[in-house]
């Protein structure tokens, strides 16, 4: 047993849609959740700028010894993650590798998408995973760039949403994806109208979802749950506006924010 916290950050709001599956499938962890919000977006910023800023994040939340690091940003998992993963002792995992596992698992045709950032799809990591795990899958990966101020302005369903889609998506149906990774935060929040679109036979892969589900695997693994006996907490910390997390993030969390929410100076963690 190892009752340290998990530790797990994104470039803002959008990571709350991984510690809501956290949360659900290891209710006793206590979680510390960093949200880059001063510096948000990462997707469309270069990779030196992604791997100084995750670095930030991660010796901030080492600071509260946590366990095990989850980088629920599809941007810093793909752009950073690989550039500085020795240089820790903590296990850090992004959500890259869990989700083109469950991806090469899924696939009957071997065509994945990978749905994503212009950062995330730039850095190429998924196709590269997915091609070291099995070469015979071919693999396309689409930049997405509306769907997050989309979904940050609420805009998650509707005509302007669909049509936006439809134009992203229109590539992966002549591809003839049967499996699509929703590589980024916050493109859960849009399943139901990309599912619409590309037909509910194709499998979406929730990248956040995939993360959590490697982590309680790994903590079992190396016997570092937490104490099945109590029920785990949540500290939040934004490098912006408290109230206006509070607001959004019940939308990525599908419930009221619980725990407490504290502003830190992410710029002065060096
Ligand atoms: N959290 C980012 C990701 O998953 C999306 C928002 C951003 O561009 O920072 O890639």
């Amino acid at each position: 047993m190892d009752k340290r916290p998990i530790g797990i950050f994104d470039s803002g709001l959008g990571g709350l849609t991984c510690v809501k599956e956290v949360l659900s499938l290891m209710p006793c962890e206590d979680v510390i959740y960093f949200g880059d919000t001063g510096r948000v977006p990462y997707g469309s910023k270069g990779r030196d700028t992604i791997v100084k800023y995750t670095r930030q994040n991660i010796k901030f939340l080492r600071r509260f010894d946590v366990k095990y690091i989850i980088i629920a940003c599809g941007t810093a998992s793909s752009a950073a993650l690989p550039m500085i993963e020795k240089d820790y002792d903590t296990e850090i995992e992004g959500v890259v590798k869990p989700a083109s596992d469950e991806a090469v698992a899924a696939t009957k045709n071997k065509k994945i998408a990978v749905l994503g950032t212009a950062g995330t799809v730039r850095s190429g990591k998924y196709a590269e995973v997915i091609a070291g795990a099995d070469k015979s899958i071919s693999v396309l990966q689409k930049a997405c760039p509306m769907f997050v101020p989309l979904v940050e302005n609420g805009y998650t369903s509707g005509k302007i949403t669909e049509e936006i889609a439809r134009e992203y998506l229109e590539p992966v149906i002549e591809f003839g994806a049967d499996t699509i990774i929703l590589g980024c935060t916050h493109y859960p929040i849009l399943e139901k109208v990309i599912s619409g679109i590309v037909g509910e036979s194709v499998t979406l892969i929730n990248s956040g979802a995939a993360a959590a589900r490697h982590t309680k695997k790994r903590l079992a693994e190396l016997n570092m749950l937490g104490d099945e006996k109590k029920r785990g907490s949540v500290r939040y910390f934004v490098s912006d506006m408290v109230e206006g997390f509070a607001e959004l993030g019940g939308m990525f969390l599908e419930r009221e924010i619980g725990g407490s929410i504290e502003y830190i100076d992410i710029d002065g963690v060096v």
